[in-house]
């Protein structure tokens, strides 16, 4: 099995990521949600897990099968998912922020299935933001060596490298979600990595093939801030 593995580029490292959407209620049987496959998260678990790393994987509600060799802790909201990344902060040494987290969740979740009204063609739920889990996560003392991604229609670049200052991330992945071909729902994806010093791009390929040379750049990266 040995061939199997790419490297041990990662061997004894604790890697954290999260994956997938996050689920908002609004009432027992309705939520607010996106589009997120976990596809590039999930990719990214197998790929750090094959380069020698204890990998954890923290996901949202996906079609997708545990992988192999890989801790996995099951979460729905946001909140939920913020619990869980800080509950693992003891033991991490790499985080990955894959998620496509909510935003916003509604203010109030009813105890009973929402009611169709008979007086009204309208109806308002109000949405309060949800805690930035990444920003969290590179905010804490314990602080892991914290990588990003950014979602972005327009202006790539500079949203990126805000983003990466702003929640004061090491490296930055930013997909153009403006693309309908790839990323979101799709197998395959091209990022541009950011980080403080420098960027590099990654052409359109497969979320798996990518997944491993993002692993391969995160890995030198950390090196390079833990030495
Ligand atoms: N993220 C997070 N918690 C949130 C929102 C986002 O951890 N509540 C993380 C994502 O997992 C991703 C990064 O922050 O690694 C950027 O997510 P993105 O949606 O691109 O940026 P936002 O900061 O939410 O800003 P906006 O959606 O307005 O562009
Ligand atoms: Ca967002």
């Amino acid at each position: 099995i040995a061939g199997l593995f790419q490297s041990d580029i990662l061997s004894g490292v604790r890697v954290v990521i999260t994956a997938g959407p996050t689920r908002e209620a609004i009432d027992p049987v309705r939520y607010i949600s996106n589009h997120s496959s976990g596809k590039m998260g999930f990719a990214l678990a197998t790929a750090a897990m094959e380069a020698g790393a204890r990998v954890t994987l923290i996901r949202g509600p996906v079609n997708l099968p545990d992988p192999d060799r890989i801790q996995c802790l099951r979460v729905e909201s946001a909140r939920d998912m913020l619990e869980a990344s800080l509950q693992q902060l003891g033991e991490c040494d790499i985080f990955i922020a894959a998620a496509a987290v909510a935003d916003y969740r509604p203010l109030q979740t009813a105890d009973q299935k929402i009611k169709k009204s008979a007086a009204s063609d309208t109806l308002e739920l109000t949405l309060v933001k949800n805690p930035d889990i990444v920003a969290t996560v590179a905010g804490h003392e314990q602080r892991p060596f914290t990588v990003g991604f950014a979602a972005e229609t327009q202006d790539v670049e500079n949203y990126a490298r805000h983003k990466l200052q702003q929640k004061n991330l090491d490296i930055i992945v930013a997909n153009d979600v403006s693309r309908s071909d790839i990323g979101f729902n799709s197998d395959e994806n091209a990022v541009t990595v950011f980080w403080q010093q420098s960027q590099q791009a990654f052409g359109q390929m497969s979320k798996t093939t990518l997944a491993r040379e993002l692993v391969r750049l995160i890995a030198q990266r950390y090196r390079a801030a833990t030495e």
